[in-house]
């Protein structure tokens, strides 16, 4: 088995090596070298799934993480707290794989809330038994979801997704509508198949009353489909979007958020587009990311990973970590190069890694 069938990065930054901050001016702040400021922390707190999507996962899922080396909630407490309190975090978002699979998800977000100083809390989810979940996840501190959904069409979704389980979802995104996280985003990744379904798609969720964005698909699937010829564009979407509804004046609420929002048929609906491969918006990246196995990411596409795990467990302070987590950032590339000749895909895909 290769490391990439493992999806696991073989490129680690030394533990026993603080990465280097030559030139890093002193501020509190997650800075890199491009003059960014990260303050969007993404946690992947689980490899699982409970479904098993072309663009993501293997048909057999990923290798299971042992389950000591997974971060404990007490863990990701620790490290959202240090984040939110010594470097400036204003939002955290819990990913996955899926993040309904851990059992004891209510506690890693009561955790994360209650040293989260005003951070806002939020969770990617596929949806699949968040009604039954919602109201502890609300009263816990969970402020905002983003679900995925590609398609409203049962087969579409079945073979997409490998996993018959629509309903399931649409009981999930009624649940949240009902718990009041609203306006409820979701995200949905294009691919050929589903193209066709993506009017309908947009008329669900203005019927809806759901924030729809289409997100261009990168080559972060663990099946190595992905190729820069055959990968639906934005400009193909919005052509297809076209024939139904009347789409004006793209805007974007901020540089780094990376959805441009369209009017529909004149408003109020809205649909998003995030062009992350023929558009990219790296240069405005606000993002840091920690994996489930506690090494933080400064990019999507970046296999160096800083190993915060080993500081927790070594018995490291607040100030080392925050430290070691600034040196990380301050390493952050300047972006991916999905576009470029010398293009070479991360070893992670985006089950490993969290959206
Ligand atoms: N390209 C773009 N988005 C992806 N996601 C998963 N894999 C990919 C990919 N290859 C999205 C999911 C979800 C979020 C976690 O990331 O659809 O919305
Ligand atoms: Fe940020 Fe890297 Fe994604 Fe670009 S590819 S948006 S730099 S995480």
């Amino acid at each position: 088995m290769t490391s990439l069938a493992l999806g696991i990065p073989t490129i680690r930054r030394d533990p026993a090596r603080m990465p280097s901050m030559a030139g890093r001016p002193h501020t509190d702040g997650l800075v890199d070298k491009f003059g960014r400021v990260a303050r969007d922390l993404r946690v992947s707190i689980t490899e699982k799934c409970s479904l098993r999507c072309t663009y993501c996962m293997p048909e057999a899922g990923l290798p299971a993480i042992a389950r000591d080396d997974l971060l404990s909630a007490i863990e990701i407490g620790r490290l959202v707290g240090i984040a939110a309190r010594d470097l400036g975090v204003h939002d955290v978002r819990f990913t996955g794989g899926e993040p309904l699979m851990r059992p004891d998800l209510v506690e890693i977000i009561a955790r994360s809330s209650e040293v989260a100083l005003g951070a806002s809390i939020s969770m990617t989810t596929n949806g699949i038994g968040l009604d039954k979940r919602v109201d502890a996840l609300v009263a816990a501190g969970l402020n905002r979801v983003n679900i995925s959904l590609d398609t409203v069409d049962r087969d579409h979704f079945s073979r997409l997704t490998r996993r018959d389980r629509l309903p399931s979802v649409l009981a999930g995104i009624a649940g949240a509508k009902r718990a009041g996280l609203t306006p409820l985003k979701i995200n949905a990744v294009l691919m050929r198949d589903t193209l066709g379904g993506a009017v309908a798609l947009l008329e669900w969720a203005l019927e809806n009353g759901c924030r729809l964005r289409f997100i261009e698909q990168m080559p972060l699937d663990a099946d190595e489909q992905w190729a820069r010829d055959n990968m639906v564009d934005a400009a193909e979407l919005l052509a297809v979007l076209g024939t139904r509804f009347e789409l004006t004046a793209p805007t974007r609420e901020d540089p780094s958020a990376p959805a441009e929002e369209w009017l529909v048929n004149g408003g109020p609906g809205t649909v998003g587009i995030i062009a992350s491969v023929t558009r990219s918006f790296c240069a405005d990246c606000d993002r840091t990311r920690l994996t489930a196995e506690g090494t933080v990411r400064s990019c999507l596409f970046g296999d160096d990973e800083t190993d915060l795990r080993s500081l927790l467990r070594g018995g490291a302070d607040d100030h080392t970590i925050a430290e070691w987590w600034r040196g990380a950032m301050w390493g952050k590339q300047a972006g991916h190069k999905i576009n470029a000749d010398d293009f070479i895909r991360p070893v992670r895909s985006m089950g490993a890694i969290g959206g």
